[in-house]
């Protein structure tokens, strides 16, 4: 029988791509997903893609009562893999308390739940964020972390004290916390993909979306940066790459033979691309001119960070496999998928 693998955040933008992998590997996977920031059309969407049935359970993972009837209800769980948490750096800003409330109050519950059931694995969405501005580059996973700029990095890293600090107390859990880089792209198949409600705060998914005419002009943030061609410089890393660090995270946690396990890993490609290095691109995918102008600095935006991926090599196995152009040209297909979808 497949294992069963809970999927916390499942109908989000990681989340989703994640489902679909997890099937393809031969994992049973079943969404849990509060819509709070997902349209119940990628169920759908899902469904199409998979062609196979979905199951979703729909609340609240800061609801106790709600998660002990979704694990009760699904029985033998091998796995939860937790994406579900506010992600907007500059509403955290404004509503810490949402932020410390849903990304710490969901990740208590889960332990609680885990230790309680005996689900013996974990993966946790953490981030580069926790290395602030680093000293060097690229960033390794024993870069020091930084005090954190904002409410929502600042819930990344006591998630990664509190999983740290609960296996060290001896719970049977075996845990990683992947540090993703900047996710970006789509599924090939333009069929899920990122959903930003309202403006979108993220680089890629902004693009596409002037290129669509959705929004008149993309800003970029600032070209006076000490970087090649002045703007700030990422590791942008294609979410189905991503998506299957995942995969192989949880293969990785199956072999161990302790029962009490906690390890971080980056997931990036090894690269640093800049803003203008992404609209190039993104207009030789896309085949046309991107409206930009070139604006002040964005309060926060670090300089440069880009990832030594090697420990993902080494411990679990994984590569990133898809390059910025690919994951350029699935963010357009998506978002012109996106579009025909608006006009039927
Ligand atoms: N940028 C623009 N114009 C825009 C949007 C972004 O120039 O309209 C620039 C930013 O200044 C930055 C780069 O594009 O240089 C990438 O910006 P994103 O907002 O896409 O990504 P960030 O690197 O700022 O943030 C991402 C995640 C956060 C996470 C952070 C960790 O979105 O959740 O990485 O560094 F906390």
């Amino acid at each position: 029988m497949s294992k069963k693998i809970l999927v916390l955040g499942g109908a989000g933008y990681i989340g989703s791509h994640t489902y679909v992998e997890l099937l393809e590997s031969g994992y049973d996977p079943a969404i849990v997903d509060d819509f709070s920031n997902a349209e119940h059309k990628v169920i759908e969407r899902l469904k199409a893609l998979t062609q196979r049935d979905v199951r979703f359970y729909e609340g609240d993972c800061n609801d106790a009562a709600f998660m002990e009837k979704v694990i009760g209800t699904e029985g033998d769980v091998h796995a939860v893999i937790h994406f579900a948490a506010f992600k907007a750096v500059g509403e955290s800003v404004e509503k810490p308390l949402k932020y410390y409330e849903n990304n710490i109050g969901s990740l208590l519950v889960l332990l609680n739940k885990m230790t309680a059931h005996q689900i013996p694995h974990l993966v946790f969405s953490s981030s580069c964020t926790v290395y602030g501005e680093p000293d060097k580059l690229p960033v390794t996973e024993s870069t020091p972390r930084k005090p954190a700029e904002s409410p929502y990095g600042n819930t990344k890293q006591i998630c990664e004290d509190i999983i740290a600090d609960c296996v060290r107390s001896k719970a049977a859990i075996k845990a990683i916390a992947l540090r993703y880089f900047n996710p970006m792209g789509a599924h090939p198949s333009g069929l899920i993909g990122e959903l930003p409600i309202g403006a979108p705060n993220n680089l890629v998914p902004f693009v596409t979306q002037v290129a669509a005419g959705v929004r008149e002009k993309l800003t970029v943030f600032g070209n006076d940066y000490p970087t090649p061609d002045g703007t700030c410089v990422r590791d942008y890393i294609h979410v189905v790459d991503l998506a299957k660090a995942h995969v192989k995270a949880l293969e990785h946690l199956s072999h161990l033979n302790e029962s009490n396990h906690y390890d971080i890993i980056n997931i990036g490609t090894g690269e640093g691309n800049s803003v203008m290095e992404v609209i190039k691109t993104f207009e030789k995918v896309s085949g046309q001119p991107l409206n930009y102008v070139i604006g002040p600095k964005r309060d926060g935006d670090v300089e440069t960070v880009y990832a030594n991926a090697d420990k993902a090599k080494q411990v679990i196995g994984w590569t990133s496999e898809l390059t910025l152009e690919d994951g350029l040209r699935d963010a357009w297909r998506w978002q012109q998928s996106l579009k025909e979808e608006d006009s039927q």
